[in-house]
């Protein structure tokens, strides 16, 4: 195989460079880290699922004309992306309260929110990813007003989106995480959604029993990681599971084209 350049590893995921200047190839690993990577483990097969549901989601919302960087999957664990300059914000969608709003408002897990809330924080792992406002955003400029507002409707219009997907399949979509970008095009800049979006991104419970089916079941030790986002997979469409054979021991990906 051609050696490709190496440009970033981070803790679950590898950027090569693409075939062209203005694209890149992400690399899914099985690497999981929580706790500001205080908490590590490998886990064989995780990689592969969030490649495959991150598809789904990033090609089901390019379909409804919400621009994201990704162009196409390439193999198992890889993507074709657009190149970004990533704005160093989390942006943190929540509509049940869980984690760290628990904590930080003394509320109880499963709690209903009075709506859906949108957090930001500033993305630097030496700080911890602290918790900001609007205003330390505009005013350090880490995003100008109108990318804020573009950030803020496309974040709106992805919760809806997402929030509608996994109700459909008996999932509630507690919270998650995601991130946008900066896409030049000549004198052009957009704001586009990057990074992934998958169950290390989210807070997934199955809609009767409240069962974690996300990287909860790594922070806390809740049991089978892979059988989780399997889970996921499965109600997705993405896992196939033969109608009445024994369910297998390894994910078995269904064949996209
Ligand atoms: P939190 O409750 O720990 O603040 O997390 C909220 C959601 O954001 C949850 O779905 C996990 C996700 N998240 C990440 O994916 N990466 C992060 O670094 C953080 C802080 C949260």
């Amino acid at each position: 195989m051609k050696s490709r350049k190496r440009l970033y590893e981070g803790k679950a995921k590898i950027l090569y460079e693409g075939p062209d200047s203005d694209t890149l190839i992400v690399h899914f690993k099985d690497d999981a880290t929580a706790y500001n990577a205080q908490k590590k483990a490998v886990i064989d097969g995780k990689g592969v699922l969030n490649n495959r549901i991150s598809e789904l989601i990033f090609q089901r919302l390019n379909d409804l004309g919400l621009p994201t960087h990704f162009i196409k999957r390439l193999n198992m664990r890889e993507q074709l992306i657009h190149k970004v300059e990533i704005i160093p914000l989390e942006v943190i969608v929540r509509n049940v309260a869980a984690g760290s709003i628990c904590k930080m408002l003394g509320l109880t897990e499963g709690e209903a929110l009075p709506r859906s809330i949108i957090e930001f924080c500033y993305k630097d792992d030496k700080l911890g990813d602290p918790l900001i406002s609007e205003e330390h955003i505009t005013a350090f400029g880490w995003a100008s007003p109108q990318e804020l507002d573009d950030i803020i409707a496309m974040t709106t219009r992805i919760n809806d989106f997402l929030s509608g997907l996994f109700s459909a399949v008996g999932i509630r979509l507690v919270d998650f995480k995601i991130e946008f970008g900066r896409q030049y095009d000549g004198d052009m800049v957009r704001v586009i959604l990057a990074d992934e979006i998958s169950p290390d991104s989210c807070r997934l419970w199955d809609m009767k029993t409240d069962q974690k089916f996300d990287k909860d079941i790594f922070r806390r030790d809740l049991g089978d990681l892979v059988e989780g986002y399997s889970e996921v997979a499965r109600r997705l469409g993405i896992l196939k599971e033969p109608n009445g054979k024994p369910k297998p021991s390894k994910p078995v990906l269904v064949k996209s084209d």
